[in-house]
């Protein structure tokens, strides 16, 4: 939530800046607004709305400093508003601040300046940052090179909550000073010029080199050199990360919306996931993660814990690892786990899902299954993001940058990857037949070729979405892992169309919601398992009756039922059928939300990624 970005080298910032807020608007876009420094003082541009409204403010276009810093908002605290957006300055406009996070404890914060002389523009809790850096440069009686930097040093040590903070001044105006906590910032490494940004694909095609800062690590930037510091503010020194992403790889490449592209590109995403972790005719390699068949004896309980998608991504793998390998799994809403004093020990093994690793809850439920003596695997798609750098053990989706706020590609390439693991942990454990192990293996290599098929296959599901794109209220119906995926369709709907709709397992159907069902109401069902495909067959025939249009997607063959419309879609083994059946869930949210002409990548109040609670 809230994109940062920053340049200072021998170009003007002003075309670098607004470059890399553009690919940042995924995390905010209620605001946005740069800083530069243009000779001793600093010029401010913002303006509410998207970027575009920012690039038409008067007089921006003639900024000319190259140094500066950047900011596209989420609001948290105070409306969307010009005043609002950062960057936000101190009274004597000598500090220019962006942030992303939240300051928890502002109002204390505001309250201790104003009665120390200082006024207060905006509703913003990053408003006391620059005025709090300005009163402890004053209280500071040295002066030298640090003093800067001590101040904001002094003033992160006041601060409450998350973090990513970039500062300049014109009392140093040959630098840039960064430092976080629990909120995202990498800097890029260039040339004779720095960058900084929430993340790394927006500056991807300026360089591939990152540094990644720890929680309270200090940077201080100039267009030749970066300095590091610790927490007290000691030098350190920092490894370089080169990339291997291919910045094209985050362009549209000629499809009309990143989310569109991401769903086209899952064949490729679920092969760069499988990798070369499963190979015929020997076990599963999943490189970094170090379990012992000794160690998984002794497990009791597997917790997967993430938050909305990603969580998703857990409920349709849970029945894998319960086949596989006989171990109970809970799935849980990383918010909810975190304050239910969840019963974790040695023996609870916890996997947290994060395509981003910036999620706040999940990060935070990671950190309290360690602090409970549990083992702990990351799986982000994101490498060196926070969640990845406070686990045990953590394993890359690869699926390429997800630009497109609704997660798609992340997804399914976050269930074949937990599919793997289930196979991984079941052979180590030696528990199931190798004819059994062996077929899905061979399922899930297979799998590329059924996604191409389905997505080749997309003219019914266009039909059904311009049909149904008025309707106020659509349901979706599955049992077992076509239950998640329903949750899953039902999401991605909510999502980007602001269609109201609800996913049920459907044997609860009788016993409530169908009273919701009359005439004209669209019901999506999903059916991949032989076993429950005559039960959800009959509840789908009680909808009919009561007046439902229906849409149905499966493998089974129920070609003679009195459904509206029918999707076949590939065999598969329903233990692993998730990653095939969602792709006519997203493709149908992704028609109607153009049919209701909407922004598909930027829906509204939503970020990509969620690094407040
Ligand atoms: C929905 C979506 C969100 C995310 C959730 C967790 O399309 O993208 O529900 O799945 O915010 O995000 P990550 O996976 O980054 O932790």
């Amino acid at each position: 939530m809230c994109g940062i970005v920053g340049y200072i080298g021998s170009k003007k910032a002003k075309p670098i800046l607004i470059n890399g807020l553009l690919r940042l608007e995924y995390r905010g876009y209620d605001s946005a607004g740069i800083s530069v420094i243009e000779g001793t003082s600093i010029s401010t541009f913002k303006n509410k709305g998207r970027i575009k409204n920012l690039m038409d403010v008067p007089g921006i276009n003639d900024l000319s400093g190259k140094i500066g810093i950047g900011h596209t908002r989420w609001a948290t605290h105070g409306k969307p508003s010009s005043t609002n957006s950062h960057p936000h300055l101190d009274n004597e406009n000598k500090i220019s601040v962006v942030h992303n996070g939240i300051i928890e404890n502002y109002s204390e914060i505001k309250d201790f300046l104003i009665k120390n002389g200082y006024k207060f523009l905006s509703e913003t809790d990053t408003e006391v940052i620059p005025n709090l850096i300005s009163y402890n440069l004053k209280q500071d009686k040295q002066n030298d090179a640090l003093k800067l930097l001590r101040a904001i040093k002094k003033t992160c040590d006041a601060l409450k909550g998350s973090f990513a903070i970039e500062v300049i001044s014109s009392i140093l105006p040959n630098n840039i000073i960064v430092v976080r906590k629990d909120s995202p910032l990498v800097i890029g490494k260039g040339e004779n010029e720095n960058y900084i940004s929430s993340d790394i694909p927006a500056i991807l095609s300026f360089t591939k080199d990152f540094y990644l800062l720890n929680d309270f690590e200090y940077a201080v930037l100039s267009e030749n050199d970066i300095k590091f510091y610790n927490s007290e503010l000691s030098p350190i020194e920092k490894q370089v990360k080169s990339i291997t992403w291919d910045a094209t790889a985050a362009e549209k490449d000629g499809f009309e919306d990143f989310m569109l592209k991401e769903i086209y590109e899952q064949p490729k995403s679920i092969r760069e996931t499988i990798g070369s972790r499963i190979q015929k005719n020997s076990n599963c390699v999943i490189d970094d993660l170090l379990i012992t068949k000794e160690y998984l004896s002794s497990v009791n309980k597997i917790f997967l814990v993430a938050c909305g998608t990603a969580m998703h991504a857990g409920l349709a793998s849970k029945p894998i690892f319960e086949k596989l390998c006989k171990i109970p799994v809970e799935v849980d809403v990383a918010s909810e786990f975190r304050y239910r004093d969840p019963l974790l020990d040695d023996k609870t093994l916890c996997i947290f899902i994060s395509q981003s690793g910036e999620t706040a809850d999940t990060i935070a439920a990671l950190k309290l299954a360690k602090t409970h003596g549990s083992k702990t695997i990351a799986i982000s798609n994101v490498i060196g993001s926070s969640i990845t750098r406070e686990a045990d053990y953590s394993l890359y989706t690869h699926a390429g940058p997800e630009i497109a706020v609704a997660s798609t590609k992340a997804y399914t390439s976050q269930i074949i990857l937990l599919d793997i693991m289930a196979i991984y942990f079941s052979e180590i454990l030696n528990i199931c037949s190798s004819e059994e192990i062996n077929s899905i293996k061979q399922e899930i290599l297979d799998l590329p070729a059924k996604l191409e098929a389905v997505l080749k296959n997309t003219d019914k599901i266009k039909t059904f979405a311009k049909n149904v794109y008025k309707e106020k209220d659509i349901f979706f119906l599955g049992r077992g892992t076509d239950y998640a995926v329903a949750l899953e369709g039902s999401l991605k709907l909510k999502e980007i169309s602001y269609i109201h709709s609800e996913a049920y397992s459907a044997g609860e159907l009788k016993h409530g919601p169908i009273a919701l069902i009359e005439n004209g109401v669209t019901v999506i069902s999903i059916i991949t398992n032989p076993v429950t495909a005559p039960k959800i067959a009959s509840n789908i025939e009680e909808v009919i009756t009561r007046g439902a249009k229906t849409f149905v997607i499966t493998n089974q063959n129920l070609e003679n039922s009195n459904f509206d419309e029918l999707i076949s879609i590939p065999n598969i083994n329903p233990l692993i059928s998730p990653i095939l059946s969602v792709i006519p869930m997203q493709l149908f949210a992704y028609y109607i939300s153009k049919e209701k002409g909407l922004d598909v990548d930027k829906p509204r109040n939503l970020a990509k990624s969620v690094t407040v609670e």
